[in-house]
């Protein structure tokens, strides 16, 4: 979670799509960080810095191949327009499947800025000449490829505004996230108790808050292992968290057997 802010965090969605980026703007934690003025987020429409009565954003690749390119004009005035609305220095991410993978650390990291625009592709893609001269920084929320960069922009919103002071509820502190410590989450559980066979773990219901802690401790370690080598691998276990990693495999094992 980034401290305390001074004014909302302004984001700028360059996109031809804007009612894609406003609807998701709509609902659970990021309508209410809208609501409470924790976050602004607009959006620029290259269609409205085209030159021609269609409106066209975009052109033939040179070279040939299938699809359409957006052309650096009007997307070039388009992302000026959009900085313009921002505070000064707020830069300029780029969507698409060729960025660095986006990570919770860039979450913290463009959380704590004041804005930043996000633009969205569409088509094959964008000229690179705009990203040379527009783009700061491109980012990929994972090795799929989208048919555009406006589900990726409310991603990037989303993990984003969890972050800031207030968003979420005082007892739902997003530091205490376990991704925020490099391990996946826990498993949950609430009412019924058992369900088709199935009981929640005794400890959960104990009481005991320290053995809930060791719990949940010992499964994110455990799942994190098991399913996420590249996290895995970044993980410095100490002491009581190697003892915790061997309770989940010894339960896991006990479990197979039964
Ligand atoms: N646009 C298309 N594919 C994308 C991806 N994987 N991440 C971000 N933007 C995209």
């Amino acid at each position: 979670m980034v401290g305390t802010r001074s004014a909302p965090l302004a984001i700028e969605v360059v996109t031809l799509f804007d009612e894609l980026v406003r609807s998701n703007l709509r609902f659970g934690v990021l309508g209410r960080a809208v609501d409470q003025r924790l976050l602004s987020v607009g959006t620029t429409d290259p269609r409205d810095w085209a030159t021609d009565v269609h409106r066209t954003v975009d052109d033939r690749p040179y070279g040939g191949g299938p699809g359409m390119v957006l052309a650096v004009e009007p997307l070039a005035t388009a992302i000026r327009q959009a900085k313009a609305k921002l505070p000064v220095d707020s830069p300029v991410i780029y969507l698409s499947a060729q960025g660095k993978p986006f990570v919770q650390a860039d979450a913290e990291r463009l959380a704590a800025l004041p804005g930043f625009v996000l633009l969205a592709g569409r088509y094959e893609g964008v000229d690179e000449r705009v990203l040379e001269a527009c783009v700061d920084e491109e980012l990929s929320i994972g090795d799929y490829v989208l048919s555009g960069g406006e589900l990726a922009a409310c991603v990037v919103i989303d993990a984003c505004a969890r972050l800031l002071p207030g968003a979420l509820s005082n007892e739902h502190s997003a530091q205490e996230e376990s991704f925020a410590q490099g391990l996946l989450d826990w498993p949950h559980y609430t009412r019924p108790d058992e369900w088709q066979g199935r009981r929640v773990p005794e400890v959960l219901k104990s009481g005991n808050h320290a053995q809930i802690a060791r719990f949940r401790r010992s499964q994110a370690l455990g799942r994190t292992a098991e399913r996420r080598p590249d996290l895995w691998a970044r993980v410095v276990l100490n002491d009581l968290d190697a003892r915790l990693l061997e309770e989940y495999r010894a339960d896991r094992q006990s479990g197979d057997k039964k």
